[in-house]
């Protein structure tokens, strides 16, 4: 519901405002009565402030005009909204309740009155089509008004809209089919009922009767100054200018808003029909127009049921209307006026949820395979909210560990990489033991349709994206655009998939990000409160990520968030990367199949973890109460050189090191062999700054610590070299 009002709607108002000075009551307002006329096919509207302004205002003219007597009755429904019954009292005439069905909300016919019915209030509601024609012959000589506040665009049975009578009235409050944020329209057939209200919107003012009543009727007030005369008792029920240019501009969208709700409220009705068990079912009626799609449950139980599920999975719900009104305080005068048995049903068994333009047919879906599972132990046939996770990236060294560790942790695990096939081994080069619990599908994160396609399909309650440009740091500058595609419109899309599958309640997701959005950072360590300040493609790539997860996260309610991961190694990392590219090597000089390796700056610094224990971290990132970024990092520097002469050591080999700068070189002790030198193509000044994490919030919040030392890294590395070398 947050995009009914569009941005070219707010250009519209922005563009107008701009233009004029005047907005009080005036020419847009005329434009959108017009407009609304048009649509509705009837000949007077008359803009106010909202539907129940649009209901006093009708009420109160309608009684002026045709002579009602104090205390004539008006028939109102039991279950209604409370504005459709307040103006009937407030203008001294009687409400004559009577209890509803459940078939479409409106009038039990079963059980209509046989008192004098002056006035017949009819709502259609929830956008449902009441039964006017038969009420029609009930009350032959009743006025009947119509309250269609909440169901713009509901028809006859021969397709003509409804609301052009005696009076009708429409609401435009946030939600409806059209909104003008706050705003009604009261509509009519009758020119002088029409003339009555133009005065009554205002204060009463001659100045609104029509101008062919003008001249005539002030010439009887030589007296009195016309600007200022007053006919009949007024409200200033007048709306602005500024919510008419809105309204003209929502009135463009209205048919297709109202297709769409219909398009959804059909699917909901067929999901309904197989659960009439559990169910009222309302009838179905091609004319109407749904404003909500209803669920009256037969039992209590199943209610609260149904409240849990709606909760649970974020949808938001309110009862149907104002329930049954009788019980409310505001009405204790006719409590016992009437048996409502019906009105009963809605009140205490029923709830509604929205059926905006914005909810689709697959939204509706999720939640009716909810609704089976918990009330009638249906297994859906897709899934939300059990433990199946999607791992994006997952030929990568963290996807790798990511699919291993959730199959251990007993998800099914769908893989989305380029290839669409799973790894059937392990990253040891094992067998997968949970080889059925995995699936892999062809998708590509730079490609949305991809993404939708599979993710409509799979559901999941999990979501990690671990896909990342190829390519270094430094080569994203040789293509920035590739790596921009993949590191920040990658991460996008992927949040856009979820918001247009609608799992944006239920599907959490964990976007990788690096310690290259802070880039020359301004502070060491730092933290989550650090200032972003990347130095590189890839680290403004990834700096979009991280901003695009917060913004969805704050805007749209999802539980997305980023983990800022440093460097983190290990056996699968590529040998491009130069914690492998030194462990290899000294593999290969211990075995004698290299003399030397060459590498860039010795002094410099890094924070380096194990990708095992970070995807540990992002999983419990998932697992928190609630959604955020966080460091994931060990808080402790090494230098290359610290990292070589360690391999070294591991492999039995002492090195000292002689020299600076790009003529430092490593020695072999027991053969004083140069074994590592400086290579010039490679060398990097000193940054001049440190990138190391503080990763206390993980530590605090999700318990999380890194597991391997940095001995243990490298050690791991060179086991694995060694293994795949002999
Ligand atoms: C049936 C009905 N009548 C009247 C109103 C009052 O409209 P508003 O909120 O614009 O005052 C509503 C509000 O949704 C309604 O549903």
């Amino acid at each position: 519901m947050c995009d009914a009002i569009t941005e070219s709607d707010k250009l519209k108002l922005i563009e107008f405002i701009s233009s004029t000075d005047r907005y009080t009551c005036g020419e847009k307002v005329e434009e959108f009565e017009r407009a609304w006329s048009d649509w509705l096919k009837c000949n007077y509207s008359l803009f106010v402030t909202s539907g129940s302004t649009a209901n006093s205002l009708l009420i109160s003219s309608v009684k002026e005009l045709y002579k009602i007597p104090d205390g004539s009755k008006v028939l109102v429904p039991a279950c209604t909204w409370v504005t459709n019954v307040s103006p009937v009292f407030q203008n001294n005439l009687e409400p004559v309740f009577c209890d509803i069905n459940l078939n479409d909300y409106s009038f039990d016919l079963d059980n209509l009155p046989d008192d004098d019915i002056r006035i017949v209030f009819v709502t259609h509601l929830l956008g449902l089509n009441a039964p006017i024609e038969a009420l029609k012959e009930k009350y032959p000589n009743a006025i009947f008004l119509e309250d269609i506040c909440e169901s713009h665009g509901v028809t006859d049975k021969r397709g003509n809209r409804r609301g052009g009578g005696t009076g009708s009235t429409f609401s435009f409050y946030f939600g409806h089919h059209m909104t003008t944020i706050e705003g009604g329209m009261v509509c009519t057939n009758n020119k002088e009922l029409y003339e009555l209200m133009r005065l009554k919107r205002s204060h009463g003012m001659a100045r609104h009767l029509l101008p062919e009543n003008y001249d005539d009727v002030i010439a009887k007030y030589p007296n009195i100054n016309p600007k200022f005369l007053f006919l009949t008792d007024g409200y200033n029920f007048r709306n602005t200018e500024i919510n008419a240019v809105l309204g003209i501009e929502q009135l463009k969208r209205l048919d297709e808003n109202i297709r769409v709700r219909r398009k959804n409220y059909v699917h909901y009705m067929v999901r309904l029909n197989r659960m009439r068990d559990i169910f009222h079912v309302p009838k179905y009626d091609e004319f109407n127009s749904s404003f909500t799609l209803p669920f009256v449950c037969k039992t209590r139980e199943n209610r609260d049921i149904f409240i849990k599920i709606v909760e649970d999975l974020g949808i938001e719900y309110r009862p149907i209307v104002a329930g049954n009104l009788l019980i409310h305080p505001f009405l204790e005068k006719w409590k016992d006026s009437v048996k409502t048995p019906n009105a009963t049903i809605l009140n205490d068994y029923g709830a509604y949820v929205g059926n905006h333009q914005s909810v689709t047919t697959d939204a509706i879906d999720a939640l009716f395979d909810r609704i089976e599972c918990d009330m009638k132990g249906i297994e859906p046939t897709r899934k939300i909210n059990d433990k199946t996770a999607v791992v994006i990236g997952s030929s990568g060294q963290d996807g790798s560990y990511m699919v291993e560790m959730l199959l251990e942790k007993g998800y099914d695990v769908h893989e989305i990489n380029r290839t669409g096939l799973i790894q059937t081994l392990t990253k040891n080069g094992e067998p997968r033991i949970h080889v059925r619990r995995l699936d892999g599908h062809r998708g590509d994160v730079c490609d949305l349709a991809s993404l939708v396609t599979i993710l409509k399909k799979i559901r999941p309650c999990e979501l990690y994206n671990l896909s990342a440009y190829r390519g270094h740091v430094e080569s994203s500058f040789e293509s920035p655009v590739e790596s921009s595609e993949v590191n920040g419109m990658g991460a996008l899309n992927v949040l856009e998939a979820i918001r247009l599958t609608d799992q944006t309640k239920t599907c959490r997701v964990f976007q990788a990000s690096s310690s290259e959005i802070f880039g020359k950072a301004a502070e060491t360590p730092q933290t989550e409160t650090t200032p972003l300040n990347p130095d590189s493609p890839y680290g403004f790539a990834k700096a979009m990520a991280y901003h695009a997860t917060k913004v969805y996260r704050e805007k749209y309610g999802m539980f997305a968030s980023s983990g800022i991961m440093y460097n983190h190694e290990s056996p699968l990392r590529d040998e491009s990367f130069v914690t492998r590219k030194i462990t290899k090597a000294v593999v290969d000089i211990k075995n004698c199949k290299l003399d030397c390796l060459y590498l860039g700056n010795l002094d410099a610094m890094r924070d380096w973890g194990h990708a095992r224990d970070y995807c540990e971290c992002a999983w419990r990132m998932l697992q928190a109460n609630d959604p955020g970024d966080f460091v994931i990092s060990t808080g402790k520097l090494h230098s290359v050189r610290d990292l070589v002469s360690k391999a070294f050591k591991y492999v039995g080999i002492d090195v000292v090191f002689e020299g600076f700068g790009i003529d430092e070189v490593a020695r072999e002790v027991a053969t004083n062999k140069i074994v590592v030198r400086v290579y010039q193509r490679y060398f990097r000044e000193d940054m001049g700054y440190q990138l190391v994490g503080d990763s206390s919030k993980a530590r605090e919040q999700l318990g999380w610590e890194p597991t391997a030392t940095f001995d243990e890294i490298i050690e791991e590395m060179i086991d694995r070299d060694q293994m795949v070398r002999e």
